[in-house]
């Protein structure tokens, strides 16, 4: 490589080097409020849906630390708030039967078909991979059974 190609990678490698510095100082926002009303899941549900939904559903987030390491950190809590928005196990409707019909028809759709956890989740969490015994479980939970 010649003098101007070495400039090239130098330059590249520490325009490449400020932009990760300064990405880190993008704010991300990790909180998780209090609990309302949690689903109150049976002992053996529950343990299944913290092991492997609680995380992006339910306010008791357990923030890995990479969570802290932009990009992604954004792209985690993007997952984090829009998998709150769509269903909250911490946020459980209290009255609203209608409202919790809904959500446990999407949780038993979701989980028979094993579109979740997301695929890219169940990556850094083995507790997360589900067995067909464990999603069962959650299904005939969901389903009222
Ligand atoms: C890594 C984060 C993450 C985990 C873990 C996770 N989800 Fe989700 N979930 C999301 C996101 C993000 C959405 C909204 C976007 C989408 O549908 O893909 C979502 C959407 C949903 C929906 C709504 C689907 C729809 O189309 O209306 C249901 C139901 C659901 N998840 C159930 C579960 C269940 C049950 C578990 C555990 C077995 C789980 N999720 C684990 C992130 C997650």
């Amino acid at each position: 490589m010649g003098k101007r190609g070495r400039r090239i990678v130098t330059v590249a490698g520490v325009g490449l080097a400020v932009a990760l510095v300064g990405a880190q100082l993008v704010p991300v926002d990790r909180t998780n409020p209090p609990v309302r009303n949690d689903v109150g899941a049976p002992a053996e549900v529950a343990a299944v849906l913290r092991a492997a939904c609680y995380d992006c559903h339910s306010h008791e987030t357990r923030w890995p630390w990479y969570s802290r390491v932009a990009p992604l950190s954004w792209s985690i809590a993007r997952h984090v708030e829009e998998g709150r928005e769509e269903l909250n196990f911490s946020n459980w409707p209290v009255v609203d039967f209608t409202a919790q019909d809904e959500l446990l028809r999407e949780v038993a759709h979701e989980v028979e078909k094993d579109g979740m956890p997301l695929a890219s989740y169940r990556w850094g969490h083995p507790e997360a991979r589900l067995s067909a015994a464990q999603r069962d479980i959650l299904v005939r939970w969901a389903r009222g059974e």
